[in-house]
Protein backbone atom coordinates (compact mmCIF):
# COMPACT_ATOMS: atom_id res chain seq x y z
CA UNK A 1 0.00 0.00 0.00
CA UNK A 2 1.16 3.67 -0.30
CA UNK A 3 3.63 2.39 -3.05
CA UNK A 4 2.80 4.53 -5.96
CA UNK A 5 4.56 8.06 -6.98
CA UNK A 6 4.18 10.50 -9.12
CA UNK A 7 7.02 11.79 -10.65
CA UNK A 8 7.55 14.36 -13.55
CA UNK A 9 4.39 13.35 -15.46
CA UNK A 10 4.35 9.20 -14.45
CA UNK A 11 3.19 7.30 -11.90
CA UNK A 12 5.96 4.98 -10.91
CA UNK A 13 6.36 2.09 -8.14
CA UNK A 14 8.43 3.82 -5.23
CA UNK A 15 10.83 1.16 -5.57
CA UNK A 16 11.41 2.54 -9.20
CA UNK A 17 11.69 5.51 -8.67
CA UNK A 18 14.23 7.69 -9.53
CA UNK A 19 15.86 10.98 -8.20
CA UNK A 20 18.70 12.63 -10.60
CA UNK A 21 21.68 13.29 -8.25
CA UNK A 22 22.16 15.98 -10.01
CA UNK A 23 18.18 17.78 -8.90
CA UNK A 24 18.53 20.86 -6.97
CA UNK A 25 15.97 19.81 -4.86
CA UNK A 26 18.38 16.81 -3.62
CA UNK A 27 21.63 19.61 -3.73
CA UNK A 28 20.19 22.37 -1.99
CA UNK A 29 17.29 21.78 -0.84
CA UNK A 30 16.38 24.22 -3.57
CA UNK A 31 12.23 23.46 -3.64
CA UNK A 32 8.64 24.07 -2.06
CA UNK A 33 6.41 21.57 -0.96
CA UNK A 34 2.80 21.19 0.45
CA UNK A 35 1.07 18.74 2.31
CA UNK A 36 -2.90 18.29 2.15
CA UNK A 37 -5.48 16.55 3.81
CA UNK A 38 -7.39 13.68 1.91
CA UNK A 39 -10.91 13.07 3.23
CA UNK A 40 -13.00 10.02 2.27
CA UNK A 41 -10.57 10.27 -0.88
CA UNK A 42 -11.71 14.11 -0.97
CA UNK A 43 -8.86 17.08 -1.28
CA UNK A 44 -9.70 19.46 1.63
CA UNK A 45 -8.71 23.16 1.12
CA UNK A 46 -7.31 22.22 -2.12
CA UNK A 47 -7.61 25.68 -3.30
CA UNK A 48 -5.48 27.74 -0.77
CA UNK A 49 -3.20 24.70 -0.56
CA UNK A 50 -2.64 25.05 -4.57
CA UNK A 51 -1.89 29.18 -3.79
CA UNK A 52 0.25 28.85 -1.03
CA UNK A 53 2.98 26.10 -3.05
CA UNK A 54 2.39 29.37 -6.12
CA UNK A 55 3.34 31.76 -4.10
CA UNK A 56 6.43 29.48 -2.26
CA UNK A 57 7.49 28.78 -5.87
CA UNK A 58 7.18 32.45 -7.21
CA UNK A 59 9.12 34.11 -3.72
CA UNK A 60 11.58 31.44 -5.14
CA UNK A 61 11.48 32.50 -8.24
CA UNK A 62 10.62 28.82 -9.71
CA UNK A 63 7.84 28.42 -12.46
CA UNK A 64 4.76 27.24 -10.94
CA UNK A 65 4.38 23.41 -13.11
CA UNK A 66 1.61 23.91 -16.02
CA UNK A 67 -0.08 20.93 -14.39
CA UNK A 68 -4.04 20.47 -13.10
CA UNK A 69 -2.17 19.88 -8.90
CA UNK A 70 -5.22 19.13 -7.80
CA UNK A 71 -6.66 16.27 -10.10
CA UNK A 72 -2.98 15.17 -9.73
CA UNK A 73 -3.41 14.76 -5.91
CA UNK A 74 -6.32 12.76 -6.42
CA UNK A 75 -5.39 10.30 -8.73
CA UNK A 76 -2.31 9.65 -7.00
CA UNK A 77 -4.59 9.27 -3.78
CA UNK A 78 -6.48 6.81 -5.71
CA UNK A 79 -3.56 5.05 -7.50
CA UNK A 80 -2.52 4.01 -3.02
CA UNK A 81 -5.88 3.61 -2.12
CA UNK A 82 -5.74 6.52 0.41
CA UNK A 83 -9.01 7.66 1.58
CA UNK A 84 -8.10 9.16 4.78
CA UNK A 85 -4.57 10.56 4.79
CA UNK A 86 -2.36 12.97 3.16
CA UNK A 87 -1.30 13.92 0.02
CA UNK A 88 2.76 15.51 -0.36
CA UNK A 89 3.36 17.60 -3.54
CA UNK A 90 7.42 18.73 -4.10
CA UNK A 91 8.74 21.02 -6.70
CA UNK A 92 11.93 21.26 -7.09
CA UNK A 93 14.22 23.85 -9.60
CA UNK A 94 15.26 20.91 -11.27
CA UNK A 95 17.98 18.97 -12.69
CA UNK A 96 21.30 20.82 -13.55
CA UNK A 97 25.36 20.51 -12.65
CA UNK A 98 26.17 21.70 -9.28
CA UNK A 99 26.31 25.91 -9.58
CA UNK A 100 24.30 28.05 -6.51
CA UNK A 101 23.28 30.19 -9.63
CA UNK A 102 20.01 29.35 -11.27
CA UNK A 103 20.36 27.35 -14.16
CA UNK A 104 18.82 28.07 -17.44
CA UNK A 105 15.34 28.90 -18.52
CA UNK A 106 14.61 25.51 -19.89
CA UNK A 107 15.28 23.73 -16.92
CA UNK A 108 12.18 22.60 -15.88
CA UNK A 109 10.89 21.95 -12.63
CA UNK A 110 10.88 18.57 -10.95
CA UNK A 111 7.67 17.06 -9.71
CA UNK A 112 6.63 14.45 -6.73
CA UNK A 113 3.70 13.61 -5.11
CA UNK A 114 3.56 10.96 -2.58
CA UNK A 115 -0.01 10.10 -0.58
CA UNK A 116 -0.02 8.22 2.38
CA UNK A 117 -3.11 6.93 4.73
CA UNK A 118 -3.08 8.36 8.26
CA UNK A 119 -5.68 7.64 10.83
CA UNK A 120 -7.99 10.31 11.76
CA UNK A 121 -9.20 8.43 14.84
CA UNK A 122 -6.07 8.39 16.55
CA UNK A 123 -5.09 12.43 15.41
CA UNK A 124 -8.31 13.64 17.18
CA UNK A 125 -8.05 11.27 20.22
CA UNK A 126 -4.26 12.27 20.64
CA UNK A 127 -5.60 16.17 19.98
CA UNK A 128 -8.36 15.79 22.88
CA UNK A 129 -5.82 14.49 25.15
CA UNK A 130 -3.05 17.07 24.17
CA UNK A 131 0.88 16.31 23.87
CA UNK A 132 4.10 17.64 25.65
CA UNK A 133 6.20 20.38 23.97
CA UNK A 134 9.54 21.65 24.30
CA UNK A 135 10.73 25.00 23.73
CA UNK A 136 13.90 25.97 21.73
CA UNK A 137 16.34 28.72 20.29
CA UNK A 138 14.64 29.66 16.80
CA UNK A 139 17.45 29.10 14.47
CA UNK A 140 15.58 29.62 11.21
CA UNK A 141 15.87 31.79 8.65
CA UNK A 142 13.71 34.78 8.03
CA UNK A 143 11.52 33.75 5.70
CA UNK A 144 9.60 31.09 7.31
CA UNK A 145 6.37 32.37 5.17
CA UNK A 146 7.83 30.25 2.13
CA UNK A 147 6.73 26.20 2.46
CA UNK A 148 10.85 25.74 1.71
CA UNK A 149 11.66 21.74 1.54
CA UNK A 150 14.52 23.12 3.31
CA UNK A 151 13.88 21.94 6.41
CA UNK A 152 17.34 21.37 8.85
CA UNK A 153 15.80 23.53 11.93
CA UNK A 154 12.78 21.98 12.08
CA UNK A 155 13.86 18.47 12.09
CA UNK A 156 16.50 19.12 14.15
CA UNK A 157 13.97 20.55 16.53
CA UNK A 158 11.33 17.76 16.29
CA UNK A 159 14.29 15.19 16.92
CA UNK A 160 15.20 16.91 20.22
CA UNK A 161 11.51 17.11 21.06
CA UNK A 162 11.51 13.53 20.30
CA UNK A 163 14.51 12.63 22.41
CA UNK A 164 13.11 13.79 25.70
CA UNK A 165 9.58 12.25 24.68
CA UNK A 166 7.85 15.40 23.74
CA UNK A 167 5.45 15.46 20.71
CA UNK A 168 6.37 19.04 19.08
CA UNK A 169 9.41 21.56 19.48
CA UNK A 170 7.85 25.72 19.82
CA UNK A 171 10.65 28.00 18.32
CA UNK A 172 11.52 31.19 20.75
CA UNK A 173 12.69 34.11 19.52
CA UNK A 174 15.77 35.82 19.92
CA UNK A 175 12.92 38.62 21.64
CA UNK A 176 11.59 35.53 23.51
CA UNK A 177 8.52 35.33 21.53
CA UNK A 178 7.23 32.14 20.91
CA UNK A 179 6.92 31.78 16.76
CA UNK A 180 5.44 28.52 15.51
CA UNK A 181 6.12 24.85 16.38
CA UNK A 182 8.63 22.90 13.49
CA UNK A 183 5.61 21.45 11.55
CA UNK A 184 2.91 23.03 13.30
CA UNK A 185 1.77 26.75 14.17
CA UNK A 186 1.42 28.12 17.73
CA UNK A 187 -2.09 28.74 20.09
CA UNK A 188 -2.59 29.90 23.90
CA UNK A 189 -6.10 31.14 25.31
CA UNK A 190 -5.27 33.12 28.25
CA UNK A 191 -8.96 34.50 29.72
CA UNK A 192 -11.44 34.38 26.77
CA UNK A 193 -8.88 35.59 24.49
CA UNK A 194 -7.34 33.49 21.74
CA UNK A 195 -3.89 33.79 20.38
CA UNK A 196 -1.99 33.37 17.89
CA UNK A 197 0.94 34.86 16.26
CA UNK A 198 0.45 36.96 13.22
CA UNK A 199 0.91 36.57 9.43
CA UNK A 200 4.61 37.71 8.84
CA UNK A 201 7.79 36.23 7.52
CA UNK A 202 8.51 34.64 10.49
CA UNK A 203 5.87 31.79 10.62
CA UNK A 204 4.25 29.66 7.64
CA UNK A 205 0.54 31.03 7.63
CA UNK A 206 -0.63 27.31 8.03
CA UNK A 207 -4.08 26.47 6.06
CA UNK A 208 -5.33 24.63 9.13
CA UNK A 209 -4.75 27.92 10.80
CA UNK A 210 -6.79 30.22 8.49
CA UNK A 211 -9.67 27.68 9.03
CA UNK A 212 -9.45 27.68 12.86
CA UNK A 213 -9.34 31.76 12.49
CA UNK A 214 -12.85 31.10 10.66
CA UNK A 215 -14.33 28.79 13.29
CA UNK A 216 -13.44 30.97 16.25
CA UNK A 217 -15.09 33.98 14.72
CA UNK A 218 -17.91 32.01 13.90
CA UNK A 219 -17.81 30.40 17.47
CA UNK A 220 -18.04 33.73 18.91
CA UNK A 221 -14.41 33.37 20.43
CA UNK A 222 -12.01 36.74 20.10
CA UNK A 223 -9.01 36.16 18.52
CA UNK A 224 -5.64 38.48 19.05
CA UNK A 225 -3.12 38.43 16.45
CA UNK A 226 0.22 38.53 18.37
CA UNK A 227 3.19 36.67 19.35
CA UNK A 228 3.68 35.54 23.00
CA UNK A 229 6.27 34.38 25.08
CA UNK A 230 7.03 31.28 26.71
CA UNK A 231 5.88 32.47 30.28
CA UNK A 232 3.25 33.26 28.82
CA UNK A 233 2.79 29.52 27.49
CA UNK A 234 3.25 28.42 31.09
CA UNK A 235 0.82 30.21 32.42
CA UNK A 236 -2.17 30.08 29.86
CA UNK A 237 -5.31 28.78 30.36
CA UNK A 238 -4.84 26.44 27.42
CA UNK A 239 -2.32 25.90 24.46
CA UNK A 240 -2.62 24.10 21.31
CA UNK A 241 -1.18 23.62 17.79
CA UNK A 242 -2.28 23.33 14.09
CA UNK A 243 -1.13 21.24 10.89
CA UNK A 244 -2.72 19.41 8.41
CA UNK A 245 -1.08 16.04 9.79
CA UNK A 246 -2.21 17.10 14.01
CA UNK A 247 -5.24 18.75 12.65
CA UNK A 248 -6.01 21.01 16.33
CA UNK A 249 -4.15 19.57 18.98
CA UNK A 250 -4.05 20.26 23.15
CA UNK A 251 -0.58 21.56 24.45
CA UNK A 252 -0.37 19.95 27.88
CA UNK A 253 2.72 21.05 28.84
CA UNK A 254 5.80 22.83 27.90
CA UNK A 255 9.52 22.12 28.63
CA UNK A 256 8.25 19.97 31.70
CA UNK A 257 5.74 22.41 32.68
CA UNK A 258 2.04 21.91 33.00
CA UNK A 259 -0.19 24.15 31.91
CA UNK A 260 -2.94 24.49 33.64
CA UNK A 261 -2.28 22.13 35.53
CA UNK A 262 -2.27 20.01 32.56
CA UNK A 263 -6.14 19.94 31.78
CA UNK A 264 -7.44 20.59 28.45
CA UNK A 265 -9.27 23.72 28.12
CA UNK A 266 -12.96 22.75 26.76
CA UNK A 267 -12.87 25.65 24.10
CA UNK A 268 -9.39 23.69 22.62
CA UNK A 269 -11.97 20.68 22.53
CA UNK A 270 -14.52 23.06 21.32
CA UNK A 271 -12.25 24.11 18.41
CA UNK A 272 -11.28 20.34 17.61
CA UNK A 273 -14.49 19.22 17.50
CA UNK A 274 -15.01 21.69 14.78
CA UNK A 275 -12.00 21.47 13.11
CA UNK A 276 -13.15 17.83 12.75
CA UNK A 277 -16.26 18.96 11.11
CA UNK A 278 -15.04 20.80 8.98
CA UNK A 279 -12.43 17.60 8.16
CA UNK A 280 -15.74 15.57 7.32
CA UNK A 281 -17.57 18.34 5.67
CA UNK A 282 -14.55 17.63 2.61
CA UNK A 283 -15.73 13.61 2.81
CA UNK A 284 -19.46 14.75 1.57
N1 LIG B 1 3.74 21.25 8.04
N2 LIG B 1 4.34 25.73 10.31
C1 LIG B 1 5.25 24.91 9.75
C2 LIG B 1 6.68 25.21 9.92
C3 LIG B 1 4.81 23.79 9.02
O1 LIG B 1 5.72 22.98 8.46
C4 LIG B 1 3.42 23.53 8.91
C5 LIG B 1 2.90 22.35 8.12
C6 LIG B 1 2.52 24.40 9.52
C7 LIG B 1 1.02 24.21 9.42
O2 LIG B 1 0.55 24.44 8.11
P1 LIG B 1 -0.77 23.74 7.54
O3 LIG B 1 -1.85 24.03 8.52
O4 LIG B 1 -1.00 24.39 6.25
O5 LIG B 1 -0.48 22.26 7.44
C8 LIG B 1 3.01 25.50 10.21
C9 LIG B 1 3.39 20.13 7.19
C10 LIG B 1 2.15 19.44 7.61
C11 LIG B 1 4.60 19.23 7.08
O6 LIG B 1 5.69 19.77 6.95
O7 LIG B 1 4.44 18.00 7.09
Amino acid sequence: VNEIAYVNGQFVAKADAQVNIEDRGYQFGDGAYEVCTIANGQLLDAQPHVKRLERSLRELRIAMPDLNIEQLCLETAQQNHVEWGIVYIQVSRGVAPRNHAFPDKSVLPAVVITSRSMSYPDVFARGEKGVAVISTPEIRWRRCDIKSIALLPNIMAKQEARDVGAFEAWFVNEDGFVTEGSSTNAWIIRDDTVITHPVTNAILNGITRQVVIRLLEKEGLQLKLRPFTLDEVKQADGAFMTSTTVCVTAVTSIDGVDIADGKVDDRILTIAARYKEHVHSAAG
